[in-house]
């Protein structure tokens, strides 16, 4: 799109010099970026992505901008979190226009947070552009409604592990009955969650899901219960990045599932 041809009241002003750009770019689906990331995608001098942007998205970026794979797959941190903030402190201060493209939305669980504060601290102009993270878009690819006034009056957003590898999460509290919760980054500790869930009251049938590179091509979703999770899983062979969904609003997913198998287009 050329720029003279972008209603700022859609697209949003252009990307500036010197400026750093924190975008979420969906969990895969290009037709789920914002008019906002698409615009900056179309004019930002230097893209620096982590290994959850897909493919298709990155290849939106205009054809001169120079890309730089910032990594962030679970053990295999290409550049750690320091190096990221201070290498989008010099772009900017060498007067790019600076997009740092993170999966689903830099505010959750995508370490948006600091890459902010160091800008702020350094003096850089920013500006963050959410997206759909991955819990919104893959409930909704999958046919999993995360609240519904039958089964869940709410729906929590958890980290399967913390920044020191651990899990140390508020088992009571996800164990209430009539709630939904959401695992980024589970599948390591997927047998500690099941376990714990049940351990602090949940009933073993409670239904349960385990999504695979949800809203891409290759998104497939495993279906069982705390119970059967575990083995259900081993079975699939699964890879990630994949999402836990754990609550009744599951049993929804038969009967709401309407990507999954399907071309999108
Ligand atoms: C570091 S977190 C980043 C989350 C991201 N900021 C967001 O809002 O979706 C990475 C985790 O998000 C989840 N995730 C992100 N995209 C996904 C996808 N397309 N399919 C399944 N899980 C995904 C996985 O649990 C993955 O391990």
């Amino acid at each position: 799109m050329r720029d003279e041809a972008m209603n700022p009241a859609i697209y949003g002003q252009a990307a500036r010099a010197g400026t750093v750009y924190l975008v979420g770019a969906g969990p895969g689906d290009p037709a789920l970026l914002t008019l906002r990331a698409l615009r900056l995608l179309g004019e930002a001098d230097a893209i620096v992505h982590d290994h959850l942007v897909s493919d298709p998205i990155l290849e939106l970026g205009r054809a001169e901008a120079e890309r730089i794979y910032a990594g962030k797959e679970r053990g295999n941190h290409t550049l750690r979190q320091e190096e990221i903030n201070a290498l989008l402190v010099r772009l900017a201060r060498e007067g790019r226009r600076v997009l740092r493209l993170k999966g689903g939305d830099p505010f959750i669980f995508g370490r948006g947070g600091e890459e902010v504060e160091a800008l702020a601290d350094a003096g850089i102009a920013f500006e963050v552009v959410p997206g759909i993270t991955a819990a919104s878009g893959i409930a909704a690819y999958s046919g999993i409604p995360l609240t519904h006034r039958d089964y869940a009056h709410g729906c929590m957003l958890v980290a399967g592990h913390l920044k020191n590898g651990t899990t140390d999460l508020d088992w009571r509290a996800l164990a209430r009955p009539g709630q939904t919760v959401v695992v980024y980054m589970g599948l390591l500790g997927l047998p500690l969650l099941c376990d714990e869930l049940i351990a602090h009251g949940l009933p073993a049938d409670t239904p349960a899901a385990i999504v695979q590179h949800g809203t891409t091509p290759s998104h497939r979703t495993v279906v069982a219960t705390l119970g059967t999770l575990v083995e259900r899983v081993a079975q699939a062979k699964l890879t990630p990045p994949t999402l836990v969904i754990v609550g009744e609003v599951v049993k929804l997913q038969p009967k709401l599932a309407w990507f999954e198998g399907k071309t999108p287009i």
